[in-house]
């Protein structure tokens, strides 16, 4: 269902030239209206949205099909032929919309964008979920991104130690620079946020410590 309104939508676009003005913000903090930096996991416990990609970024990246391409270019692919290994997780990111489920989630490709995310499910790697700033409350159009890193699939897919750092910080490290796919080429910069969400344990899915910085990256497509 989700699909079939995300490609009339598409075809809106396509149809109409409808573009989407930039932003004005790079985010609001979710917990100044009700939200966290810690999704939720199903479990009262979540994992920590450690990465944000700003508001101010190219609006064009901002988009669902336009985040896609760019993970692709830093090395990350659609789930493996639309398999799922776990349920959805939902996020409040305190813009009024309350918690929404993951807007699309990725896996890291192993250079091979079409069987690449197989092996991630194989033999593990980075993966993160989608979540977008958008409810009328804090409309700033971020995408938080929930980014950790996994064991294979013999572990069942449970996060390395310290994996929701490394996570980010390999993440971080692939996108900082100039990337590109099919065609379109970025520029992103990185910022460490402290303050959004306390170093440690603390809610924090398979107690596994986070150090409490929040990479914040501006994606500019040129
Ligand atoms: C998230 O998705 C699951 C599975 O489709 C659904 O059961 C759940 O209600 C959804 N949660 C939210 C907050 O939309
Ligand atoms: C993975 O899950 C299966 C089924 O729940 C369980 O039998 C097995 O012990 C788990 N493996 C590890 C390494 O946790």
């Amino acid at each position: 269902m989700a699909r079939v309104a995300f490609f009339a939508l598409l075809c809106a676009q396509a149809a109409f030239g409808l573009t989407i003005s930039k932003r004005a913000t790079a985010y609001f903090n979710p917990t100044a209206n009700g939200g966290s930096l810690l999704n939720n996991a199903g479990n009262g416990l979540g994992e920590p949205l450690n990465v944000i990609v700003s508001g101010l970024s190219s609006p064009d990246v901002l988009t669902d099909d336009g985040i896609l391409n760019f993970a692709r270019s830093i090395g990350f692919s659609e789930e493996c032929f639309g398999i799922h290994l776990g349920d959805p997780q939902s996020a409040n990111l305190g813009d009024g919309n309350g918690a929404v489920n993951q807007t699309i989630e990725l896996r890291q490709d192993f250079g091979d964008p079409s069987v690449g995310t197989c092996l991630e499910s194989l033999i593990g790697g980075n993966h993160f979920r989608v979540y977008r700033q958008n409810g009328p409350q804090a409309n700033s159009g971020a995408l938080f991104l929930a980014v950790s890193h996994e064991e294979d699939v013999s572990e069942n897919h449970t996060i390395s130690p310290d994996g929701y750092d490394v996570g980010r910080n390999e993440l971080v490290a692939a996108a900082v620079g100039n990337t590109n796919f099919n065609g379109v080429s970025y520029s992103t910069t990185a910022q460490d946020i402290t303050g959004l969400i306390a170093p440690g344990t603390n809610g924090v899915n398979h107690d596994i410590a986070q150090d409490g910085i929040v990479t914040l990256l501006t994606v500019t497509i040129v």
